[in-house]
């Protein structure tokens, strides 16, 4: 069996840009989806996953990123794997054009977080796509001068030999310190996976996530309960202290679920057991029309 699951941030999303959170989290699930039906890895298919998302301004990541306090943009991008427990993560990572790429580089190295220049250095030695730095200024910070108005993407992803992947990647929070990193580099806080129990990505406020350990109190408690009701729990823990998320999760039976205390957390997903892709924009449309 295989399942994916992916999320286009917990945001806010206006009417007018319903359709294309919608059709960017349905393309980006088409691109993971291929890879895993023709039998590749979650490895693979996060990645495919994200780089679709990377490269649609609609998102808060990649191309789409928000700019920091000086204008710039610096961004962030995980993936990690449940049987090996390998981390990959690009954290303030600039002129790159899919900080996703830069990430699952990462997973085969020791070191499992670069920052800085350091992680575009570590690109250009992979060979990977950069970029003019200023081609990616906020494209994302036109849309909108509202601060937090865009937030992280996120993949969960289970392949047919049983791999849980977790991937993320971000532009941040607008409008925050040069050199910030959030949660979405950061293994235990914005992501985690582990074969045994399952796989976690999240969104929102970064540093109200890693203060509250969210991705490692769900997996803690999907061993006890179901991932829709491990995810409420961890949401609570963040509004508990002020903070905004939303958080997408995967069993190692193909089990997912969702949650969110934003308005709106574009999701979109698929498995072999229902393999017609479905997307919402919040739970609450999700319990209207009926999930999987
Ligand atoms: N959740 C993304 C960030 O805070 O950077």
């Amino acid at each position: 069996m295989w399942a994916i699951i992916l999320h286009g941030g917990a945001k806010q999303i206006e009417p007018e840009e319903a359709e294309a959170n919608r059709s960017g989290c349905l393309r980006a699930l088409a691109a993971g989806q291929a890879v895993l039906e023709r039998g590749g890895s979650a490895v693979e298919a996060a990645e495919a996953a994200l780089r679709v998302l990377e490269d649609d301004p609609t998102f808060n990541c990649g191309y789409g990123s928000v700019p920091n306090r000086a204008g710039e943009v610096e961004m962030c991008a995980a993936l990690m794997e449940g049987q090996s427990f390998n981390v990959g993560a690009a954290g303030v990572i600039q002129g790159v054009r899919n900080p996703v790429s830069v990430a699952r580089a990462m997973l085969e190295e020791e070191t499992i977080l670069i920052a800085g220049p350091g992680a575009r250095d570590f690109a250009a030695e992979k060979r990977l796509e950069l970029c003019d730095p200023a081609t990616l200024k906020g494209a994302g910070g036109q849309k909108r001068d509202k601060a937090k108005a865009h937030d992280t993407v996120g993949c969960v992803a289970l392949d047919r030999n049983g791999l849980l992947v977790a991937a993320t990647s971000t532009g941040g929070l607008e409008g925050t310190p040069v050199g910030r990193m959030g949660d979405s580099a950061m293994p235990g806080c914005g992501y985690y996976a582990d074969n045994g129990v399952g796989a976690v990505a999240f969104s929102g406020d970064g540093e109200h996530i890693a203060r509250k350990m969210l991705a490692a109190r769900v997996m803690h408690a999907l061993g006890q309960m179901e991932p829709d009701a491990a995810l409420e729990l961890a949401v609570r823990h963040v509004a508990d202290i002020g903070g905004e998320a939303g958080g997408i999760a995967l069993t190692p039976d193909g089990r997912f679920g969702w949650m969110h205390n934003s308005r709106e957390f574009a999701v979109a997903y698929a498995s072999s057991e229902r393999p017609e892709p479905r997307v919402f924009l919040s739970k609450a449309e999700e319990r209207v029309q009926g999930g999987a």
